[in-house]
Protein backbone atom coordinates (compact mmCIF):
# COMPACT_ATOMS: atom_id res chain seq x y z
CA UNK A 1 0.00 0.00 0.00
CA UNK A 2 1.60 3.63 -0.94
CA UNK A 3 2.41 5.19 2.07
CA UNK A 4 0.06 8.06 2.97
CA UNK A 5 2.13 11.92 3.38
CA UNK A 6 -0.37 14.77 4.42
CA UNK A 7 1.47 18.42 2.92
CA UNK A 8 -0.31 21.88 4.00
CA UNK A 9 0.76 25.38 3.49
CA UNK A 10 -0.57 28.96 3.96
CA UNK A 11 -0.77 31.14 1.21
CA UNK A 12 2.74 32.38 0.94
CA UNK A 13 3.78 28.30 0.16
CA UNK A 14 0.73 27.46 -1.48
CA UNK A 15 1.92 27.94 -5.56
CA UNK A 16 4.97 25.23 -4.22
CA UNK A 17 2.57 23.02 -2.29
CA UNK A 18 0.89 22.28 -5.61
CA UNK A 19 4.03 21.61 -7.59
CA UNK A 20 5.04 19.14 -4.86
CA UNK A 21 1.50 17.83 -4.32
CA UNK A 22 2.11 16.64 -8.13
CA UNK A 23 5.71 15.48 -7.44
CA UNK A 24 4.64 13.54 -4.53
CA UNK A 25 1.99 11.60 -6.35
CA UNK A 26 4.02 11.05 -9.47
CA UNK A 27 6.57 9.17 -7.32
CA UNK A 28 3.55 7.03 -6.11
CA UNK A 29 2.88 8.35 -2.54
CA UNK A 30 -0.76 8.78 -1.04
CA UNK A 31 -0.86 12.55 -1.13
CA UNK A 32 -3.26 14.51 1.44
CA UNK A 33 -3.53 18.39 0.71
CA UNK A 34 -4.48 19.66 3.96
CA UNK A 35 -5.10 23.25 3.06
CA UNK A 36 -4.74 25.79 2.41
CA UNK A 37 -6.53 25.71 -1.53
CA UNK A 38 -5.79 29.19 -2.49
CA UNK A 39 -3.45 31.92 -2.40
CA UNK A 40 -5.89 34.09 -0.19
CA UNK A 41 -3.90 35.46 3.16
CA UNK A 42 -4.31 32.47 5.93
CA UNK A 43 -3.05 31.89 9.55
CA UNK A 44 0.25 29.32 9.22
CA UNK A 45 -1.09 27.75 12.63
CA UNK A 46 -4.20 26.71 11.32
CA UNK A 47 -2.82 24.55 9.33
CA UNK A 48 0.66 23.00 10.57
CA UNK A 49 -1.21 21.87 13.74
CA UNK A 50 -3.84 19.52 12.19
CA UNK A 51 -0.83 17.68 10.14
CA UNK A 52 1.54 17.95 13.21
CA UNK A 53 -0.74 15.72 15.16
CA UNK A 54 -1.43 13.59 12.21
CA UNK A 55 2.89 12.72 13.19
CA UNK A 56 2.60 13.20 16.13
CA UNK A 57 0.18 10.05 17.20
CA UNK A 58 1.80 7.71 14.80
CA UNK A 59 -1.15 8.24 11.99
CA UNK A 60 1.00 8.63 9.55
CA UNK A 61 5.09 8.51 9.35
CA UNK A 62 6.22 12.14 7.97
CA UNK A 63 4.70 15.06 6.32
CA UNK A 64 5.82 17.83 4.65
CA UNK A 65 4.55 21.81 5.42
CA UNK A 66 5.67 25.15 3.47
CA UNK A 67 4.80 28.23 4.42
CA UNK A 68 7.09 31.69 3.43
CA UNK A 69 10.32 31.51 5.31
CA UNK A 70 8.95 28.01 6.89
CA UNK A 71 9.51 29.49 10.75
CA UNK A 72 6.33 30.18 11.69
CA UNK A 73 5.20 26.56 10.24
CA UNK A 74 8.05 24.66 12.40
CA UNK A 75 7.24 26.74 15.74
CA UNK A 76 3.74 25.23 15.42
CA UNK A 77 4.72 21.93 14.59
CA UNK A 78 7.12 21.27 16.92
CA UNK A 79 4.82 22.29 20.21
CA UNK A 80 3.42 18.86 19.21
CA UNK A 81 4.78 15.38 20.96
CA UNK A 82 7.67 13.06 19.33
CA UNK A 83 7.41 15.85 16.46
CA UNK A 84 10.76 16.58 14.80
CA UNK A 85 9.79 19.54 11.97
CA UNK A 86 13.29 20.68 10.22
CA UNK A 87 13.35 23.80 8.02
CA UNK A 88 15.57 23.14 5.25
CA UNK A 89 17.07 25.36 2.80
CA UNK A 90 19.32 23.10 0.75
CA UNK A 91 19.72 19.43 0.54
CA UNK A 92 22.75 19.27 3.12
CA UNK A 93 20.70 20.33 5.42
CA UNK A 94 17.73 17.97 4.47
CA UNK A 95 20.30 15.19 4.30
CA UNK A 96 21.33 16.14 7.54
CA UNK A 97 17.78 16.60 9.36
CA UNK A 98 16.86 13.54 8.36
CA UNK A 99 20.54 11.49 9.22
CA UNK A 100 21.32 13.30 13.06
CA UNK A 101 17.63 14.54 13.81
CA UNK A 102 15.50 12.18 12.30
CA UNK A 103 13.01 14.87 11.13
CA UNK A 104 9.48 13.57 10.68
CA UNK A 105 8.59 16.79 9.40
CA UNK A 106 10.13 18.61 6.31
CA UNK A 107 9.45 22.54 6.30
CA UNK A 108 10.22 24.05 3.38
CA UNK A 109 10.56 28.16 3.17
CA UNK A 110 8.60 28.87 -0.43
CA UNK A 111 9.47 32.79 -0.48
CA UNK A 112 13.24 31.54 0.18
CA UNK A 113 14.11 28.75 -2.64
CA UNK A 114 12.53 28.02 -6.31
CA UNK A 115 10.64 25.40 -7.05
CA UNK A 116 13.25 23.38 -8.35
CA UNK A 117 15.17 23.26 -4.89
CA UNK A 118 12.04 22.41 -3.40
CA UNK A 119 12.13 19.48 -5.39
CA UNK A 120 15.40 18.40 -4.19
CA UNK A 121 15.13 18.85 -0.96
CA UNK A 122 12.35 16.99 -0.91
CA UNK A 123 13.45 14.01 -2.45
CA UNK A 124 16.88 14.13 -0.19
CA UNK A 125 14.60 14.61 2.71
CA UNK A 126 12.58 11.40 1.30
CA UNK A 127 14.97 8.67 0.37
CA UNK A 128 17.56 9.45 3.60
CA UNK A 129 17.73 7.05 6.24
CA UNK A 130 18.25 7.87 9.88
CA UNK A 131 21.74 7.00 10.80
CA UNK A 132 20.81 6.20 14.57
CA UNK A 133 23.55 5.56 16.83
CA UNK A 134 24.82 8.61 18.74
CA UNK A 135 22.03 10.38 17.25
CA UNK A 136 19.12 8.44 18.35
CA UNK A 137 20.24 9.44 22.21
CA UNK A 138 19.99 12.71 21.20
CA UNK A 139 17.30 12.44 19.48
CA UNK A 140 15.48 10.78 22.44
CA UNK A 141 16.74 13.49 25.19
CA UNK A 142 14.37 15.70 23.17
CA UNK A 143 11.44 14.13 24.36
CA UNK A 144 11.91 14.97 28.09
CA UNK A 145 9.72 16.82 29.94
CA UNK A 146 12.35 18.27 32.15
CA UNK A 147 15.51 18.62 29.91
CA UNK A 148 18.80 17.91 31.81
CA UNK A 149 20.47 21.18 33.39
C1 LIG B 1 3.09 35.02 5.53
O1 LIG B 1 3.16 36.31 5.06
C2 LIG B 1 4.37 34.63 6.25
O2 LIG B 1 4.51 35.38 7.41
C3 LIG B 1 4.36 33.15 6.56
O3 LIG B 1 4.23 32.44 5.38
C4 LIG B 1 5.60 32.57 7.21
O4 LIG B 1 6.75 32.95 6.55
C5 LIG B 1 5.70 32.73 8.67
O5 LIG B 1 6.60 32.19 9.31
Amino acid sequence: MAERIPIASDHAGFEMKEKLKARLTALGYDVQDMGTSSEASTDYPDYAHPLAEEVSTGEVKRGVLLCGTGLGMSYAANRHAHVRAAVAWNADVARLARQHNDANILVLPARCISEAEAETILQVWLDTPFEGGRHERRVEKIELEEPPK
